[in-house]
């Protein structure tokens, strides 16, 4: 008998109203049920919406810090939890267990990060133009969030967004990805069990339809959703309807350029790492190596001989390196780019295949890919493959790096490797993207650093950083007049 799990819902665990149910599977291992998740209706929105209204009332007059308190228990509790936060999370959406150790790290970092601006929620005092009159601005909650999350980052994604909103005094109702409902289940419960009040935190299980509810819901204030660039296209157009405010973590296709220059074995750890690491299904994935044509065959000569030792397998097996795609579908969608970039004309220089052998058989798994002779306009050059497909585009100058790296409609993370500090600085302006690392691959964002991209990646805000904080929270602009007068702003203080 599977295990049955529920809603959380105004202070209580409770199945959906209709009582419908949807499977979760280990996605390294098919036959292994993790449990029966609860296939949420609009009616189960409405109530979370109901609770995390009334719950707003108390919670955003708690004072700043007092909320931080609470904040730092939860980093504790992860601290303490990480191990088995880790293990459940690898089973459920299979990147390895050292993977998913610093996916709970990130939650923890971003925990105690949040507890400590508690104290720091800034506004401003300003002069006033007028005598005895004094001008200040406050930051105020917003109301109750929705949050929508990806299954890639099942732990951390989640609290980039949910902590800041909660330190902020807003309450929160969250939908998991319907790929990772166990971990936002057990995110939720160290939560609950760090003392957070009865309807702050609201748990809603369920797929694309309770998305949908959650954002048209006219109760819900702000939105907040990290997935793909179409769905998060369709809540920017119904938010902007209802005049909600709303953050997009969306696609990207994000370039490690190495110049002539570039330490090589220095490259091939952070391709390995970029390009295969979670199994490229990141947001910040490294999908494309611009390489100068100088040491084109020597880099990639290097990679493939790493690459094609990496070993595949369930993530919670100590020497598995690599695991697999999330589900058939996904699997389905990178053996359809790899057959695209094949009739497209590149070459592929390493797997491109599914991959077999002990182990394998029960999970959705695609051998390390690598095409080179890519094209700047090619499909695989510049739609995001969510998959551990690398494609290669050979270069001859540093313009024409710059030309090729922004030759795509997203503009998330990016790379560049050089020992030459004039090229590194003008690449950091050059590079259309919010996020670029000197010698280092695109991702491994730390959370007191502002996140989020340009382009079809995002709407402008960022997450992480203190920048967050711009997001959840709604400046009060405050005048105090002590004059014991009526004083005219702009009339009484001019003489004309
Ligand atoms: C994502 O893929 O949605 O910088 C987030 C990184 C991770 C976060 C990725 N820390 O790659």
């Amino acid at each position: 008998m599977a295990d049955t799990f529920k809603n959380y819902i105004g202070g209580a665990w409770q199945d959906a109203s209709n009582k419908a149910t949807f499977t979760n599977r280990n996605p390294a291992r098919k036959s292994d049920v993790i449990g029966l998740f609860p296939k949420s209706t609009p009616e189960d929105v409405d109530d979370a919406v109901d609770a995390a209204r009334r719950a707003f009332r108390s919670w955003s007059r708690v004072p700043a810090p007092q909320r931080g308190n609470i904040l730092r228990r939860i980093g504790d509790l992860l601290t303490e939890r990480k191990s088995e936060l880790a293990r459940a999370m690898t089973r459920e959406m299979g990147k390895p267990f050292f993977e998913t150790k610093g996916d709970v790290q990130e939650a923890i970092d971003t925990a105690y990060y949040a507890a400590t601006e508690t104290r720091r929620l800034f506004g401003r005092t300003v002069p006033s133009e007028l005598p005895n009159k004094f001008n200040m601005s406050l930051r105020r909650p917003i109301g109750v969030c929705g949050v929508i999350t990806a299954w890639n980052f099942p732990v951390a994604v989640p609290t980039w967004k949910m902590f800041p909103a909660l330190a902020a005094g807003n309450t929160v109702v969250f939908k998991p990805s319907e790929e990772a409902p166990h971990s936002g289940m057990l995110l939720t419960q160290v939560m609950l069990d760090a003392g957070l009040p009865t309807g702050v935190l609201n748990l809603v299980q369920g797929a694309g339809e309770v998305g949908e509810a959650l954002v048209s819901h006219p109760d819900v204030n702000l939105v907040s959703f990290t997935g793909s660039t179409a769905t998060g296209s369709r809540i920017a157009e119904t938010c902007g309807r209802l005049h909600k405010r709303v953050s997009l973590e969306m696609g990207g296709k994000n370039p490690m350029i190495v110049m002539e220059d570039g330490d090589l074995d220095l490259a091939v750890e952070g391709l390995l790492w970029g390009a295969f690491g979670t199994t490229g299904q990141r947001c910040t994935a490294t999908s494309r190596l611009i390489v100068h044509e100088e040491v084109h065959d020597a880099l990639l000569d290097k990679l493939v001989a790493r690459a094609a030792g990496l070993k595949l397998g369930y993530g919670n097996d100590d020497d598995t390196e690599m695991g697999p795609l999330i589900n058939k579908k996904a699997m389905e969608k990178v053996m359809g780019y790899i057959e695209i970039g094949k009739k497209e004309g590149a070459r592929l220089l390493l797997g491109g295949k599914v991959a077999e052998g002990p182990g394998l058989e029960e999970g959705n798994f695609i051998a390390p890919t690598i095409f080179v002779d890519v094209t700047p306009d090619m499909r695989i050059a510049t739609e995001e493959i969510f998959g551990p497909v690398l494609s290669v585009l050979k270069i001859s100058s540093y313009e024409e790096a710059i030309r090729v790296a922004n030759n795509v409609p997203y503009g998330l993370s990016s790379s560049i490797y050089t020992k030459d500090v004039a090229r590194a600085f003008q690449a950091m302006h050059d590079i259309e993207a919010g996020i670029t690392y000197i010698n280092g691959p695109t991702i491994g964002a730390e959370a007191h650093m502002p996140f989020g991209g340009v382009k079809a990646t995002g709407n402008g805000h960022r997450e992480g950083g203190w920048e967050v904080f711009d997001f959840y929270t709604e400046t009060k602009t405050v005048y105090v007049d002590y004059s014991g007068k009526l004083q005219k702003a702009q009339i009484d203080n001019v003489e004309d």
